[in-house]
């Protein structure tokens, strides 16, 4: 039988994380899911169960804790790979609680190389990024040469340095080489429906707020604006199916742990490519729902960038990756899902 290769997963009960692992599963990985449960539910560690049939091993650490993040990489010394999704990520909350967003989210990650830093084996590590780093973009599609502007909120802030922190620790290493992948909007859930988007408390997003509405939670949805120079006068974001966007970070994890790549540090954006408005994404949750969405136009929600989707050549040629299912496909899954767990 020969020896998995170990990979460590933080936030791996979160939704892309969860995604991820289902997927490092089945191409025959070694599964450590680290998680301190503070934006996830344990309850996915069973539709993860159900859907591998195995005890994937989970660890409840908080990684903000140097003595546990040192404990738990002392007890897999072994590992060849780290995928970094754990992470706050609400951008409004950030600007409530800024110092919240830098502690979680950089201290963690510093606390994860200064381990690696004393491993003996190389690592392998993908971290989660997201095209906020771009804020407004100047030209459309984005690709990865656009300029990253001054954050807008500090979530987007600690991408953007969470990036120059892990680009300059594999500058300085010959065992340590990364990739960052910078997500578009990820939706939708499993097709087993085993795992999904599970927001705590009132939903930020638009997807998981259509489909919440739609079951009843709300009475309305909002739309944050339809005079905006848009065709539709609603704003436009690249929303792309979980699976693809998981399936992107095993492509991007062999890159790395098959030296396949050219330089210690790279960058990839992550996307359909196409753009999407607001109310093309409710037409579409209309059509796979077969029912009306409660909807009405409201004021614009500060700090909304007009327009945001992906030029994914970068990732299609060099990973090999691009995303195959479409809006309708993503939305639909996403309403199955809220429908199991109304
Ligand atoms: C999409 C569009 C809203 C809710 C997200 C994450 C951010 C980052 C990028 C990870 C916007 C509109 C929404 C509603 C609405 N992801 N909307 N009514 O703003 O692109 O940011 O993706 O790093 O963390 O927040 O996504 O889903 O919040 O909004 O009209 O009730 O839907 O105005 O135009 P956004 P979103």
């Amino acid at each position: 039988m020969p020896i998995k290769t170990k990979i460590i997963v933080t936030g791996g009960l979160g939704f892309i994380g969860s995604h991820t692992a289902v997927e490092l599963y089945f191409k025959g990985f070694e599964v450590i899911i680290v998680d301190d449960l503070s934006n996830s539910s344990i309850d996915v560690l069973k539709g993860l169960k159900n859907i591998t049939k195995s005890n994937l091993i989970f660890e409840k650490i908080d990684l903000k804790n140097k003595k546990s993040v040192k404990e738990l990489f002392e007890k897999h010394v072994d590992i060849k790979g780290i995928i970094h999704f754990a992470a706050s990520k609400a951008v409004g909350e950030s600007v409530q609680d800024p110092l919240k967003y830098y502690e979680n989210n950089l201290i963690s990650l510093i606390n994860i190389l200064q381990e690696v830093e004393k491993l003996k084996n190389s690592i392998s590590f993908i971290f989660s990024s997201s095209c906020t780093v771009y804020g407004e973009a100047n030209n459309l599609p984005i690709t990865e040469k656009e300029t990253i502007k001054k954050a807008e909120s500090p979530y987007g802030n600690t991408k953007q340095i969470g990036e120059e922190i892990i680009e300059d620790f594999s500058n300085s290493s010959d065992s340590f080489k990364a990739i960052s992948l910078r997500y578009f909007n990820p939706i939708g859930a499993h097709s087993s429906n085993e795992i999904g988007e599970l927001p705590i408390g009132k939903p930020q997003n638009l997807v998981p707020f259509i489909t919440q509405t739609a079951v009843g939670k709300y009475k309305e949805l909002i739309v944050f604006g339809d005079n905006y120079p848009t065709s539709d006068g609603t704003c436009i974001r690249d929303y792309i199916h979980v699976v693809d966007l998981a399936k992107a970070h095993i492509k991007s994890l062999n890159r790395l742990l098959d030296n396949k790549n050219s330089s210690n540090y790279d960058v990839f954006n992550i996307g359909t490519g196409k753009g999407s408005s607001v109310l093309e994404v409710i037409k579409s949750f209309e059509k796979v729902s077969n029912q009306k969405l409660n909807y009405k136009i409201g004021s614009r929600r500060k700090g909304d960038i007009i327009e945001a989707y992906a030029n994914t050549k970068k990732a299609n040629s060099i990973l090999n990756w691009e995303a195959k299912l479409s809006l309708d496909q993503a939305v639909n899954s996403a309403w199955k899902w809220q429908q199991k767990i109304q």
